[in-house]
């Protein structure tokens, strides 16, 4: 049996319409809303030609509806049509010409069924997506072409029509797309505007549907739960290891969130703890970090020796070196002894103003060093030697200093965000406790007026009968 739109194609006997036949299916299934709506629609088509589809739509469409069409072919002026609500315009559907025919208006389906060159495909998306009124169709016809050189498409073909519409499926997944080198070179920003909305893309053969949402998403989609009994997958587990951004945003139907309030509370205090113990661990690598600095300021002024771990230190630290002059940490390979005391108070000063002199010192290389294997020359002054095995250590402890601030703030961000998921929860609990008491005081106040209404029967009755 013919569906309404083949009964109108094969039995419209007016202007002609070119089409292929697999469309008319596809038509059906994606304008059916539009075709019961109780209201008038609009509808934009670009490509006339002999106008034969524009009368289509209108047989389709309800009453009223008014159906617009453009074509570059100036011929399109001559097409006469019975319905006054069917009206053509000559025009470049490809330029910004088109905004400013229908600046004020929108339409609830547009048809790209123009040159379907790829590059005009693109250009007349890219103006008249915006046309499209919210939860509208924006539908492309004949993509078959974009897998034509003749028409500038192909399957590698960078500037094919089929490419950018694959890049408009990437475009609604922005919000999962990780900047890192395996999705570069996507253009994140251009395809913002369509992430926010495009509500689905539907490819047939040869046609593809780009519905515009009711609404522009203007937030990522968040992650809900609902269903108080997991047997197979503890909530507990998962909520553990769920990434802090989706924990922050995640959704508890009423319920459920009653039911794991005492669980994240349990979160939230472990969480708590933790912060407190990175918080005590920062403040005691502090103090090692000023303990260490005052000891610097000691061994530089060349007062006490050097204890035996830094002496270790230092040995470890020459490992790259050779193992002869490395195992012997006293030589005087080169006539320099690291264990050798400035001679006199002038030698003393100079090599402490080399090690502070930003130029001469070797300190800044060895700060870089710090990073990969850390050597000290076995020449070196023993000075140079105390100031290296100090930004060395100090390097370390900075290090650690560094993540433990991290973790720090990361277990401060996550109580933050659970306690505000928690504060959330018992809003939301509190707005359905208020709603079921309003509920069951009304239905109270039904019952029991309808309970007065039968004592008030039954005392009658017992008088009638008496
Ligand atoms: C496939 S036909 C349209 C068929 C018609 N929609 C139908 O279903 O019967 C393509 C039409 O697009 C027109 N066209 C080509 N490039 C165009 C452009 N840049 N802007 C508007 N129309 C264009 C051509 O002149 C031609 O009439």
């Amino acid at each position: 049996m013919f569906s309404k739109l083949e009964s109108l194609f094969f039995f419209h006997v007016g202007n002609q319409i070119d089409k292929w036949e697999q469309y008319l299916k596809i038509y059906d299934v994606e304008l059916t809303r539009f075709a019961q709506s109780s209201r008038p629609v609009s509808l934009l088509e670009i490509g006339v030609q002999n106008g034969g589809s524009l009368e289509l739509w209108s047989a389709l469409l309800p009453e009223g509806s008014k159906i617009r069409g453009v074509d570059i072919d100036p011929q399109v002026a001559e097409i006469k049509f019975t319905n006054p609500d069917i009206r053509v315009d000559v025009l470049d559907g490809t330029t910004d010409e088109m905004l400013e025919l229908f600046q004020d208006q929108s339409f609830d389906i547009v048809i790209d069924d123009g040159s379907h060159v790829s590059k005009d495909i693109i250009s007349s998306f890219r103006r008249c997506f915006q046309l499209v009124s919210p939860g509208g169709l924006y539908i492309i016809e004949d993509l078959h072409a974009a897998y034509y050189e003749s028409h500038g498409g192909g399957v590698h073909q960078e500037t094919s029509a089929m490419r950018f519409l694959k890049e408009l499926i990437d475009s609604v997944h922005l919000d999962y797309i990780e900047q890192d080198p395996i999705n570069g070179g996507f253009d994140v920003e251009l395809f913002r505007p369509y992430n926010q909305l495009i509500g689905r893309i539907t490819f047939y053969d040869s046609v593809a549907v780009i519905e515009k949402l009711v609404e522009p998403k203007t937030e990522p989609y968040r992650r809900i739960l609902s269903g108080t009994v997991s047997t197979a997958v503890d909530a507990n587990k998962w909520l553990n290891a769920l990434p802090r951004g989706q924990l922050a945003t995640l959704r508890l139907s009423t319920k459920l969130a009653g039911q794991m309030d005492h669980r994240l509370a349990d979160m939230v205090q472990r969480l708590e703890g933790a912060c407190a113990a990175a918080e005590y661990r920062a403040a005691v690598c502090q103090k090692q970090v000023e303990s260490l600095q005052q000891k610097a300021v000691h061994k530089d002024a060349g007062q006490g020796e050097l204890t035996t771990t830094q002496q270790e230190h230092i040995i470890a630290l020459q490992g790259g070196q050779d193992q002869e002059e490395s195992s012997d940490f006293s030589s005087k390979k080169n006539g320099t002894d690291l264990h050798q005391k400035p001679s006199s108070r002038r030698d003393l000063s100079e090599q402490m103003k080399r090690s502070s002199d930003p130029v001469q010192s070797r300190r800044g290389d060895l700060k870089d060093e710090c990073t990969g294997p850390l050597q000290i020359h076995n020449q070196a002054p023993r000075v140079e030697a105390v100031s290296a095995l100090h930004e060395a250590s100090l390097h370390h402890e900075k290090t650690i200093e560094v993540d433990l601030h991290d973790q720090l703030e990361i277990s401060k961000a996550l109580v933050r965000s659970l306690q505000e998921q928690l504060e959330n929860e018992r809003v939301n609990a509190q707005q359905i406790i208020a709603e079921m008491r309003g509920k069951l005081e009304r239905s109270y106040a039904a019952w029991s007026s309808k309970a007065r209404a039968l004592s008030r029967l039954k005392s009658s009755r017992s008088v009638q009968q008496s």
